[in-house]
């Protein structure tokens, strides 16, 4: 097959406002180095990570809620998830699903033709359980708002699925995210899991995966996406912030929270575990700064957890939850791949419930 030497791409070109996203219609095509493919690219999801990213969320100098900006006053030496500085130009989009065209020296040429997805952790091969030498695909490397991306083999997961490119590229970020919170908080059958943020991509992924556990789900989402929300499986669908939610909770005994959202409703999240509660986090979009009450951490003998580098395992795991119609995608919308600024200002408005992707 003969492959164009340039591409359709949307390149970040530095930390600011949208309009760092610019597209190109005559990009360079990478070439797989080795150990690698090349993936034409058929749909790439949108993540919050990329609107992080651009803005420079990340940075510690910055204390208010995702989307509030902040580029303005962040520190130049920690703007990306792991505290480095970003290299731009960069082409991000983690959630990638295409097919491979073209592999690099040492990886199986019958590959070519697979239908993947990607694993977005990109791990050190000779010390892969190393968290500290990780980096994402879409944030260290070239990810996939474009027509072609390379990625390493082992990151390009093959899968074998009715749904549509579209459908695909709604989960490496957000299930995967999701199954290593419900893994690092060891959620079991015997569990009520709280989900604030439940329409959102980890959200919905956590209400989806916690069922799939055995788990009872109450979820906590805007009024106008409760009927989305329930129909992820949720048992109980609440307010998305009550002012008592001890009362609207009408006596639930919630085990876990595993929360994306923290803000200011965070102390009400954690006053409401029972006594031996998890919490466990991966994501803070309405605020990162929150107040805890020591005691009620050691008077109740809660445990919390961090969640971010998932072990190798968990996107394989996904991969065959795909497969046997476990869990379902929860397509909002797709975009052209040059309406990027269209799609992410959809993405940040949050009048959908699921995720967005994007078509090149
Ligand atoms: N650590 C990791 O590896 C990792 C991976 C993925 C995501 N994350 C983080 O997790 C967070 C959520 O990600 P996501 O992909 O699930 O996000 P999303 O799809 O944008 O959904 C977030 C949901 O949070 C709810 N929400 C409540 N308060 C909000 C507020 N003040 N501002 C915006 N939304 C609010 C919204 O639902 P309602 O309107 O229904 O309230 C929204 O649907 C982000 O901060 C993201 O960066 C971290």
């Amino acid at each position: 097959m003969t492959l164009p030497e340039t591409m359709r791409a949307v390149v970040t070109m530095g930390h600011g406002d949208m309009d760092q996203l610019v597209y190109h219609t005559d990009w360079p095509r990478p070439d797989p180095g080795p150990g690698e493919v090349l993936v034409r690219v058929g749909a790439c999801g949108l993540n919050n990570t990329d609107v992080n990213t651009r803005t420079g969320w990340y940075s510690k100098a910055v204390t208010g809620a995702t989307s509030g900006g902040g580029h303005d006053r962040l520190n130049e030496d920690d703007p990306s998830w792991g505290g480095a500085p970003i290299r731009f130009p960069r082409i991000q989009g983690a959630d990638l699903c295409g097919t491979i065209v073209a592999v690099g020296a040492g990886v199986d040429p019958g590959r070519v033709g697979e239908r993947v997805i990607s694993d977005n952790w990109l791990r050190d091969p000779l010390d892969p359980l190393n968290k500290d030498k990780t980096g994402y695909f879409g944030s260290e490397c070239d990810g996939g708002f474009a027509e072609y991306a390379t990625l390493p083999a082992r990151n390009a997961l093959a899968v074998n699925s009715p749904l549509s490119d579209a459908e695909l590229a709604t989960f490496s970020c957000s299930y995967s995210t999701a199954e290593g919170m419900l893994t690092r908080a060891a959620v079991t059958a015997a569990d009520t899991v709280l989900v604030p943020g439940a329409s959102g991509g980890v959200g919905g992924a956590l209400v989806q995966l916690a069922r799939r556990r055995g788990a009872r789900v109450v979820a906590l989402a805007s009024e106008a996406k409760h009927a989305d929300v329930a129909r992820l499986g949720a048992d109980l669908v609440l307010p998305r912030a009550p002012a008592d939610l001890r009362a609207v909770l009408a006596g639930e005994r919630i085990t876990v929270v595993a929360d994306v959202v923290g803000g200011p409703l965070w102390p009400r999240l954690i006053d409401i575990l029972e006594r031996g509660g998890r919490y466990t986090c991966s994501g803070a979009i309405a605020g990162p700064m929150v107040e805890l009450d020591l005691r009620t951490l050691y008077l109740r003998d809660l445990t919390f957890t961090g969640s971010t580098v998932i072990d190798p395992e968990v996107m394989p795991s996904i991969v065959r939850y795909i497969e046997a119609g476990e869990i379902r995608p929860a397509l909002a919308a797709s975009y052209r791949l040059e309406d990027l600024r269209a799609a992410q200002t959809a993405f940040i408005a949050k009048a959908h419930t699921g995720n967005i992707v994007v078509l090149p």
